[in-house]
């Protein structure tokens, strides 16, 4: 017999997303008030949130996301006076990049005040610090008049929500509210930046890209080979870039190009790859751009779309959503295609990177 602890009734609540019901955002408050915790959406992806001065309710996060307990949160602040409280010693950069993108999907490591709890930080001498540019989000941390400290909203080591029902797929009877805002709008999370070391070092590309920082700042930042998906990070940088992410339980291959602008070359290895692993027997989805899509489903091919090589915000935004629907075609692998590192897309190839368990690297003929 197993015997399910703390479960839950979980009630989950629609919002407008632009303009939120401040009567239904004030009961929520009162839930997280009280310890409780609540999934929410933010412009990335949903939070799972908890009052983040309340020890308790922060460990409880661990315990419902199956979450590593050295893997620190962010605390999501409202104002500049909730920010202040949480830090110490802000470099200027700190401040140029906030007015830059706040409230917005940038999320700034900086030392951390001894109001900031320990089971926030894991531990760490440093905070992640975001102000959500959501209104739910915003409304939410206003309402309850203090920080919420929230990872995302999904079990550890499953793609990232971007709506409810993947919240509910993974949370339901785990969590006190869900509170429904429909889609997120960039279904990447932030960009982090730690401003604690000079240069600054990039530890998560998102939608604030490092061609806006580098000229926000006027210099250039660290970008180390683990914020491109390529290694493990070392864990006294980034603790959350050791363990395996955003994947989904059907395998996957990520077939990348060291130039995208041959589409020939992608489409002819991901098929090579396609007709080779059904020969054996293997069934196969494709994950590709809306240019190449057809391509494969003429040759009989399910095709996951995410979106056009000429819009990565499409793309951002259906990423996580095409990782778990994948799952739903019951296929024994599936094979993705890469993206150009460029803008939005680093975020992409480092989530996709992170979501692979093969990589096949195709590099052109010598001349
Ligand atoms: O867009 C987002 O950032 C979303 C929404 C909900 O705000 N949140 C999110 O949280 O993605 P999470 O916990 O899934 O990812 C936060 C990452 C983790 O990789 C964690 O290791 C890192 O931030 N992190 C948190 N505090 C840190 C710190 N003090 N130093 C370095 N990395 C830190
Ligand atoms: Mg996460």
């Amino acid at each position: 017999m197993t015997i399910v602890k703390d479960l839950k009734v979980t009630k989950v609540v629609r919002v407008n997303a632009l303009r939120p019901d401040m009567k239904v955002i004030d009961e929520v408050a009162n839930v997280l008030r009280s310890g409780g915790l609540c999934a929410f959406p933010t412009e990335t992806v949903y939070g799972l949130g908890a009052d983040g001065y309340n020890n308790e309710a922060v460990m409880r996060i661990f315990k419902v996301k199956g979450r590593p307990p050295d893997n620190p949160l962010i605390m999501h602040v409202s104002s500049k006076e909730m920010f202040d409280e949480l830090v110490v010693d802000v470099p200027e950069i700190a401040y140029r990049l906030i007015d830059f993108a706040w409230p917005g999907p940038l999320t700034l490591v900086l030392k951390k005040s001894a109001k900031v709890p320990k089971e926030v930080t894991a531990g760490l001498p440093t905070v992640a610090v975001r102000c959500p540019g959501h209104p739910v989000a915003l409304s939410l941390i206003n309402a309850l008049g203090r920080p919420i400290a929230a990872p995302s909203a999904n079990l550890s080591g499953r793609p990232s929500p971007t709506n409810a029902s993947h919240v509910i797929e993974d949370l339901m009877g785990l969590v006190d509210v869900v509170v429904d805002g429909g889609e997120t709008f960039f279904g990447v999370e932030s960009t982090i930046i730690d401003v604690t070391s000079d240069p600054p070092v990039l530890l998560r590309p998102g939608p604030i890209s490092v061609e806006d920082l580098v000229r926000v700042l006027g210099k250039e930042i660290k970008i180390p080979s683990f914020a491109r998906g390529l290694s493990e990070a070392e864990v006294s940088l980034s603790p959350g870039t050791r363990y395996r992410h955003y994947s989904p339980n059907t395998p996957l291959l990520l077939v990348e190009l060291d130039d995208y602008s041959d589409l020939k070359a992608l489409t002819t290895t991901v098929l090579n790859h396609a007709n080779r692993l059904t020969s054996k027997g293997l069934r196969v989805a494709i994950i590709a751009s809306s240019e190449t899509a057809e391509y494969y489903r003429v040759r009989g091919y399910d095709v996951l779309v995410l979106g056009s090589r000429s819009n990565v915000f499409e793309v951002a935004h259906n990423l996580f959503d095409v990782l778990r629907l994948c799952d739903s075609l019951k296929a024994d692998i599936a094979i993705a295609e890469g993206f150009d590192e460029v803008g939005l897309g680093l975020a992409i190839m480092n989530r996709l990177r992170k979501a692979a368990k093969y990589r096949v690297l195709v590099t052109p003929p010598k001349q």
